[in-house]
């Protein structure tokens, strides 16, 4: 993609001699065009006069010429949307001085100055949340990936490190608490006005930088490194959230042990602040000793977070802890290796969350999440490498595939190399490159170093987009079976040619007759075909692969219903018999959507799967957690992902028959186990987590087979809840029915938590992914709800983005969902692009979706094309959806 296209038009019009001068595309930035920066930036001071409206800001950067780089008479100072009031070099006014689009230019003829610049930011109408904003009258920074830039000039890019000293002064009664990275070294006020002074000793590219002023308060607490150091914890929120954070703290506590325990890695300051703000792009900012959060990924108690929110904090206070290591001591070259800190990461606390509750049941939903988020992105317009080779706007990589199929390729390695093997390697990685802006490449060549590993054929993970298709086929003759694996990596934009991967399985096969086998093993595929045989059985095996999900690839086999529901039933490896369980269901949803089944073949199966999971429901060896992962139904999202075209409305009403038949069969057990785990007391433990979940899972069965009675039931279950989970989870179902109870419930919900922003997000996010028939309509009315706005993130996202992530509704057959989607993506884009840009693959899948509605999202896409000012961030996204 060298230039953008414009969008075709209607009759193929290419003259465009009286069309409307297009706004010329930004620019594509390159990997390959990489080169160390010019200068080095050993110090920086800043001083902040902070006010909401306005704050004035004075840089002092104290720069030298790099002796690693081309000689550069002129020090490029990025900037967005700033103009300098002065410039000194040295002490003495600079004149020479010119822009460069929003970036300052300044001539240098030394081999080291001072250079200060002093600007004046207006954070309150930052709505675009990045750089230095207001939320809720506080003052915030996120500048990851770069958003200094729209607080002072500065070489703006990963590879300048520089160690910050910070000054800060403002009115004590609005900003009583004054926060940077590093230490507080001195305090001092007069009058209304105090100030503060942070010096943080670990050099740091200016994205780590964070400050934040406003009336907080704090849990605080203490952990003792391995080492006997003493660090002072401090969670900061707003007075009335203090009794929602204490989750938040053990989890930090927990991370801060792990990383010792697990990679031997210890804290580094004497200090470590957290702090939640209610307006936020993503979940979580790692700035170094100062880590800012959305308050979704800090607050909680049993009365107002879920389970999942509860998992979802621990595993996120996790990550941003573990950057600490993995992306602040060792940071990135450029932004093309932002897989090096998120892929890293992201396993950590992967594994950190496996060590914390059922290692299955979270191997089971990070797999269901990567394909879920990463494998559609993977197959569409928008695929990329873990390691991208260009992009216009940097925001936009921060993907499903960069974090998520980026941790996955990590797990190979470590799957490859066994523990221990694999922790030396991210010893030699963590020793070699301490304090340096590294690469993709460094932590590859540190594995094989370390781990003992030739990883000269897997780098192709890093360069080649498109999860990989794995035929797999098994035949017996004699004593022996015989495995033939094949291996296709899809053309993807830009990669039409692929090369053969390693793909590491994990294998078992099993005896028919004991349910045994005889060891797990692993095999590497690395050509295009190859042939594993395996002796001494006298009868042909089950075979079990990919345990574990050891690759990130798609199996492709034709496998006899009797040994999946074999697996689903007696598979030692629990992943395994989650994935058995998937394909029955997910083989015999394609097959009716395709139109391939007739009704005896539909019934055949349907009874084959309800029996399959009845035998889950009274498998008393399960526990009720990994019970729900059996339990549950695959999402239409990836029952979509099976079929090269897909129809929604299919999908969608196959998925439900089944669903209702399943319920009718199974109702007294279904039932019978909702009684069941209702007699649980409520407790936090894996027992009282898994009756809640398989309560709310016989809830949605039933709901699809008798709603009167699932209503009532559900009704009965909110009604009686002492916890959000089971609250939300009867309001879930009862969303999606048309029944009385329904109405009442949610009116309940509304004036219950009226004021709680993230409980409030729950009720729009549960009305908008609903099974309700008039699903549209709700999304309508409630974006004229008074609780709504596009200013906020959270709430954008808890109606749009589970309204996009809504098949039934969404998928809508005259096109009134997408055409809903991209309205908002044309508001949203001038008041906040990075969010804005997110919902464009939901209109960017046309391509795999019947050619009606295809061309209706494409019109979508096109009229969103044609706006003009359209942001960097969604300028992007849509022309590489239309190509
Ligand atoms: N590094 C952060 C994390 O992974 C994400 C920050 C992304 N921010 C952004 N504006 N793109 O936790
Ligand atoms: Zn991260």
């Amino acid at each position: 993609m060298d230039i953008a296209r414009t969008p075709e038009t209607p009759g193929g019009n290419v003259e465009m001699a009286d069309a409307a001068p297009q706004p010329k595309a930004p620019p594509m930035i390159r990997r390959d065009d990489y080169r160390p920066f010019g200068w080095l930036v050993p110090e920086t001071k800043l001083d902040f006069e902070l006010g909401l409206e306005s704050t004035h800001v004075t840089a002092t950067l104290t720069v030298a010429r790099n002796a690693k780089a081309d000689p550069a008479p002129v020090i490029r100072l990025n900037g967005d949307g700033l103009e300098p009031e002065s410039v000194l070099v040295d002490g003495v006014p600079a004149t020479n001085w010119t822009m460069d689009e929003g970036d300052l230019m300044l001539p240098l003829t030394g081999e080291a100055h001072e250079i200060r610049i002093a600007t004046t930011i207006q954070p309150s109408t930052n709505s675009q949340l990045m750089g230095l904003y207001a939320s809720n009258g506080m003052l915030c920074t996120q500048c990851e990936a770069e958003g200094f830039r729209r607080i002072t000039f500065f070489p703006d890019r990963p590879d300048v490190l520089s160690t910050y000293t910070v000054r800060m002064s403002g009115p004590k009664a609005q900003f009583p608490v004054l926060l940077c990275n590093g230490n507080r070294i001195a305090v001092g006020e007069g009058g209304d006005s105090h100030w503060a002074e942070w010096h943080d000793p670990w050099p740091k590219p200016s994205y780590l930088f964070a400050l934040v002023a406003g009336d907080l308060v704090a849990r605080n607490d203490s952990f003792t490194t391995m080492s006997g150091r003493k660090v002072e914890l401090n969670v900061y929120v707003r007075e009335g959230d203090l009794d929602r954070t204490e989750h938040a703290m053990e989890s930090l506590k927990r991370s801060m042990k792990w990383d010792e325990e697990v990679f031997g890695r210890e804290y580094d300051l004497d200090l470590f602040n957290i702090v939640a703000v209610s307006d936020f792009n993503m979940g979580a900012m790692e700035n170094k000793g100062l880590n800012v959060f959305n308050t979704k990924f800090v607050l909680a108690d049993p009365e107002t977070a879920t389970d999942a929110d509860y998992d979802g904090i621990e595993g996120v206070i996790g990550h941003e802890y573990f950057h600490n290591w993995s992306g602040n001591r060792i940071t990135c070259r450029d932004w093309f290796q932002l897989s090096l800190k998120e892929g890293f990461t992201v396993l950590r606390d992967q594994l950190f969350s496996q060590d914390m509750g059922s290692a299955p049941v979270k191997r089971i939903e990070d797999v269901r999440i990567l394909r879920m988020a990463q494998f559609p992105e993977d197959s569409g317009p928008l695929a990329h490498p873990i390691r991208p080779d260009s992009y216009r706007e940097i925001n936009n990589f921060y993907t499903a595939t960069v974090y998520n199929k980026g941790a996955e390729v990590i797990r190979m390695m470590r799957t490859m190399a066994g523990e221990e093997r694999f922790r030396a390697g991210t010893d030699l990685y963590f020793d070699r490159h301490d304090g340096e802006a590294a690469t993709c490449e460094d932590f590859v060549e540190a594995i094989e170093d370390g781990a003992g590993l030739d990883l000269k054929q897997f780098r192709l993970w890093y360069s080649q987009a498109g999860t990989p298709k794995v035929s797999v086929s098994l035949e017996h003759e004699g004593n022996t079976a015989t495995l033939r694996l094949g291996q296709v990596v899809p053309s993807t934009p830009g990669q039409l040619d692929k090369q053969p991967m390693p793909i590491p399985l994990k294998l078992a096969l099993f005896d028919r007759a004991s349910g045994k086998h005889g060891g797990e093993q692993l095999v590497v595929l690395d050509k295009a075909a190859d042939t594993f045989t395996f002796d001494g059985f006298a009868e042909k095996p089950v075979l079990s692969i990919n345990r574990t999900f050891s690759a990130p690839v798609t199996i492709e086999r034709d496998v006899p219903r009797e040994d999946l529901v074999f697996l689903a039933a007696k598979d030692d490896d629990p992943f395994a018999r989650y994935e058995a369980m998937q394909e029955l269901m997910t083989g015999h949803l394609v097959a009716a959507v395709s139109g391939s089944l007739g009704d005896n073949d539909r019934a055949a199966a349907r009874a084959d799967i309800a029996r399959a999971l009845g035998a889950v429901i009274a498998d008393a060896t399960l526990d009720d957690l990994m019970r729900g992962e059996l339990l549950l139904m695959p999402g239409q999202t990836h029952i979509a992902e099976q079929m090269l075209v897909a129809d929604p409305g299919r999908i969608h009403a196959e998925r439900e028959a089944l669903k209702a038949a399943v319920g009718a069969v199974l109702a007294e057990d279904l039932v019978a186990m909702h009684a069941r785990a209702s007699t649980l007391p409520f407790t936090m433990d894996a027992a009282g987590k898994g009756a809640r979940k398989v309560k709310t899972i016989a809830l949605t069965y039933l709901a699809g087979a008798d709603p009167e009675r699932a209503s009532a039931l559900a009704a009965s279950q909110y009604d009686s809840a002492d916890n959000m989970t089971d609250r939300q989870g009867a309001l879930m179902v009862l969303a999606g029915l048309g029944t009385a109870e329904r109405t009442a419930r949610l009116i309940d919900f509304y004036n219950r938590y009226q004021g709680n922003a993230l409980v409030i997000d729950k009720w729009f996010a549960l009305q908008a992914s609903s099974l309700h028939p008039q699903a549209i309509e709700h999304v309508k009315a409630l974006a004229d709800h008074p609780d709504f706005t596009l200013r906020n993130p959270n709430r954008v996202r808890s109606l749009y983005m589970a309204f996009a992530g809504n098949p039934s509704a969404f998928h809508a057959a005259d096109g009134e969902g997408y055409r809903m989607v991209a309205d908002l993506i044309l508001a949203l884009d001038p008041i906040n692009p990075q969010t804005a840009a997110r919902f464009v693959p939901s209109l960017g899948r046309w391509r795999r979706i019947e050619p009606g509605r295809a061309a209706l999202m494409r019109s979508e896409l096109e009229r969103v094309a044609a706006a003009p000012h359209l942001s960097r961030d969604t300028f992007e996204q849509v022309t590489r959806s239309l190509d």
